[in-house]
């Protein structure tokens, strides 16, 4: 039988077909009744495509028991062998390399399925999973090219294409892309996200405001990383307007809370609220409310770019004892890196961690040497831009606070230049200018920070 796509399935009968249609859909629809496809697939006997797609359901969870449960499933997709054709064995075989912790071969057996099914669109949206986790933003962008090439009538294929694009920092043609997705369909979550990084890239604030509000009733059967992740992005654009009241109630009411046991909601949740510290706000507790969650997460490692932010909410939390165990984890996980991903963790992640406990106890001129060292080797870690750009806001901070001052400046100039409209960056510009005795520039910085604020004024 073909599924809606038009794709073989062996050993399919209507059920399967339906199941697999479904997840389809939900899964780029980023729904949240993605365990209503678990359950068919935990009674199917023949079809082995169920099971193996629950694999990679519950592998993208990235835990250990999601871990376990996608042995599970994979294991019985195996004994369903019997007469499946090469699509099958291709997800049976990028699923183990999953499974086995094999990642560029993971990706690379993902992009091989793409280049000779591109109407697989779950093989595309796995395999620029795998690229994001890498920081691969090529892949990702090669992903998306096949993707919206075969299947120009679905909307999800431009979403996905689009932030392939953002990725590569070909923003015109993403943002092109991104709202030929919404122009199609108005709700894909994902390509309001890929627009969303568009916005941000080039700092369009009140822009990136009015988007968002005016798509997100269309999140609200979106499952908890989507859902927290496109609000946090919201947030975002509020704290660059100043408005962190604003975004420190979404961190209560939207982004913490959701599924509070899942990485991607906790990831969403430690970024923002690090990024509302270095803006100067008081956060209060809420260090405290997220570190519980990550106690049993210290030997994870699963992607670098997720160790670095519980490592670093874990020291927020004073979680002392816990901090310490994680570095010698992470130490011991970046020796027994595969050379391909030595970059990632043993250049990166140790380092920066290093320099994030220091940062989180207050010694800013070693979290600042430390982040400076791992700085050059940041995109293998995984993540996005816009989520990377966390690590470079935190090496910023630790280089003001203990005076390198000349450092400072230049990635402030940097920032100022790709996002001009940012008045945070413009008053940190002018202390700058002031602590060097460069006067002119300084009035100069706090006149347009003084612009910017009454052009953002409600
Ligand atoms: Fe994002």
């Amino acid at each position: 039988m073909r599924d809606g796509q038009g794709l073989e399935v062996a050993n399919a009968d209507a059920n399967a077909i339906e199941a697999l249609d479904f997840l389809r859909e939900e899964w780029l629809v980023f729904g949240k009744h993605l365990d209503r496809f678990v359950t068919a697939a935990d009674t199917e006997e023949k079809c082995a495509l169920l099971p193996v797609m629950a694999a990679n359901l519950v592998l993208s969870m990235n835990s250990a028991e999601g871990r376990a449960l996608g042995q599970r499933h994979l294991a019985r997709a195996m004994t369903m062998t019997r007469s499946i054709g090469p699509r099958e064995q291709a997800w049976i075989d990028a699923t183990q390399a999953w499974v086995d912790g094999d990642s560029d071969r993971t990706l690379a057996l993902h992009e091989k399925m793409v280049a000779q099914w591109p109407r697989d669109l779950l093989a595309g949206k796995l395999g620029q999973l795998h690229a994001f986790n890498m920081g691969d933003a090529e892949a990702l962008l090669r992903i998306g090219e096949h993707l919206s090439a075969a299947n120009p009538e679905n909307h999800y294929a431009w979403g996905m294409h689009a932030f392939g694009l953002e990725e590569c920092n070909r923003l015109d043609e993403a943002e092109a892309h991104a709202r030929k997705a919404i122009g199609m369909q108005r709700r894909d979550p994902w390509a309001h996200h890929a627009l969303a990084h568009c916005l941000e890239a080039r700092g369009r604030l009140t822009e990136g405001v009015s988007f968002l509000e005016s798509v997100s009733d269309t999140w609200e059967d979106c499952n908890s990383f989507m859902y927290t992740h496109n609000w946090w992005h919201l947030a975002l654009f509020l704290i660059d307007l100043d408005r962190t009241d604003e975004a420190l109630a979404l961190f209560d009411g939207r982004v913490w809370g959701v599924a509070k046991e899942f990485s991607e909601d906790q990831i969403n949740a430690i970024s923002l609220l690090a990024r509302l510290e270095l803006h100067g706000v008081d956060v209060g507790a809420r260090w405290s409310e997220v570190s519980p969650y990550l106690e049993q997460r210290l030997h994870d490692h699963f992607v670098p770019f997720l160790d670095l932010h519980y490592l670093y909410a874990l020291a927020r939390a004073g979680k002392q004892s816990a901090v310490t165990e994680m570095l010698a984890s992470l130490e011991d996980r970046a020796e027994r890196a595969k050379p391909f991903e030595r970059e990632a963790w043993a250049d990166c992640a140790v380092p920066a961690a290093h320099g994030l406990a220091a940062h989180a106890r207050g010694d800013y001129a070693e979290a600042a040497r430390l982040l400076g060292q791992a700085m050059p080797h940041l995109q293998p870690i995984g993540g996005s831009i816009a989520q990377r750009a966390l690590f470079g806001a935190i090496h910023l901070d630790a280089l003001i606070r203990s005076g390198w001052n000349d450092a400072a400046v230049k990635i402030l100039q940097a920032d100022e230049r790709e996002r001009p409209a940012v008045p945070f960056t413009k008053r940190a510009l002018a202390d700058l200018y002031r602590k060097l005795g460069r006067a002119e520039q300084a009035m100069t910085a706090d006149y347009q920070a003084a612009q910017l604020a009454r052009r953002y004024a409600p």
